[in-house]
């Protein structure tokens, strides 16, 4: 039975994994014959930030975890790649699938290509165009070494040919992303706080921030949040606390008695937060694909997208990084007069089993 390596890093990752594994035990159960072995690279290690994910979405425990922690862009890159090498090295496998931009997908990709082990990359193809975000570098350089590129729109697909791929290694199957939150949905259950702090459905903004453009400047946060909560009115603003985030906010006087920051939540009671919500304020890319499935209004606060669809097709608007921009976004989106939005092809559910099918032609 050939081997794959299933690569997880960090948060966004896992929900992207999910489908792919259940699609393989699913395939061998009629006589497939892909196996694989989940390498966890510990880059996101707190039970909020990985093991809730885990457990809720009902993924196996790691074969290996490389328990590489936080550090430095370049110290988490270094230190997934010795010790991914070592374990191929050690234990070689026959092909390495990553998903996603974050730093343990292009440290696994350069580490596995670099010993022959072609790569195939889940949501390969999309770009932003902005360099200071590390997310795009990791996209470009992993689609630089990537053998099978499986994609979520034609953008990307477009993209991708554009620098020179062939058509025989874009696979253009759907959004794993979106696999598990239509496979979760009727699962979604309501958190702590939606209660205890008396949410209706329809009557709250959700809030996420953590990209380092919006959060890392204590000042940019501060100002952020002021423009938001200014213009909320009475709505409660709900703000599950990226760690990152957490940092910053120590610093910051927060006197907005309807901001309501939380815990970073699981992924069953985001979802549900997230739907039931009147309207999402996010720097999230993923977050941007699930308020487009689920139709809830979403107001991006970033300068450009890697998911154009999201906003073409989608609930999404872009904002920008310029908080003089967002009150008269809070108008629009509070008196009604958000687009309604629609599904971007193939976000269907079966992305993972495309990827499977390919997976055991090829592999
Ligand atoms: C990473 C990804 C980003 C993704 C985000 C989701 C990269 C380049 N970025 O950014 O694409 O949207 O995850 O969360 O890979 N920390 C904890 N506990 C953890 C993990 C991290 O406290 O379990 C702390 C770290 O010490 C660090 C901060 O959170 O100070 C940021 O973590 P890091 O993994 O460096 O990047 P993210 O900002 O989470």
């Amino acid at each position: 039975m050939p081997i794959i390596d299933i690569i997880a890093g960090a948060r966004p990752n896992f929900m992207k994994i999910a489908p792919i594994i259940r699609a393989i035990k699913q395939s061998q159960s009629s006589g497939g014959k892909l196996g694989h072995r989940l390498v966890h690279t510990g880059q996101h290690y707190d039970e909020r930030m990985s093991s809730s994910f885990f457990k809720q979405l009902g993924i196996p425990d790691p074969d290996i975890n490389l328990e590489v922690g936080s550090g430095t862009q370049a110290e988490q890159t270094a230190k997934i790649m010795m010790r991914y090498e070592a374990l191929l090295l050690e234990n070689p496998s026959k092909l390495c699938l990553v998903v996603g931009d974050v730093t343990s997908t292009m440290a696994c990709a350069i580490a596995a290509q670099k010993l022959c082990i072609p790569v195939a990359h889940v949501e390969a193809g999309i770009r932003s165009g902005d360099w200071s975000m590390p997310e795009e570098i990791n996209r470009m350089v992993t689609d630089s070494i990537t053998n099978y590129f499986f994609t979520t729109s034609q953008y990307a697909n477009n993209n991708l040919k554009a620098s020179g791929v062939s058509d025989d290694r874009i696979f253009f199957v759907g959004n794993t992303m979106i696999d598990t939150l239509l496979h979760e949905m009727d699962r979604l259950s309501a958190p702590d706080c939606f209660e205890s702090l008396g949410l209706e459905n329809g009557n709250y903004i959700v809030l996420t921030l953590h990209r380092p453009a919006n959060v890392d400047a204590e000042q940019d946060l501060s100002v952020t949040l002021e423009a938001i909560m200014q213009h909320a009115g009475s709505l409660p603003v709900v703000f599950p606390v990226h760690p990152r985030t957490a940092k910053q906010l120590e610093h910051i006087h927060t006197a907005w008695d309807h901001l309501h920051c939380v815990e970073p939540l699981p992924y069953l009671q985001f979802n549900y937060l997230v739907k039931h919500a009147k309207a999402v304020i996010t720097d999230s890319g993923g977050i941007t694909e699930e308020t487009t499935v689920m139709g809830i209004p979403c107001m991006t606060l970033r300068d450009s997208t890697e998911r154009p669809e999201t906003v073409d097709v989608g609930t999404n608007e872009l904002i920008g990084t310029n908080p003089e921009r967002i009150p008269p976004a809070m108008e629009r989106l509070l008196s009604g007069q958000w687009k309604k939005g629609a599904i971007p092809e193939k976000w269907d559910g079966k992305a993972a089993e495309r990827i499977v099918e390919v997976l055991e032609r090829c592999v």
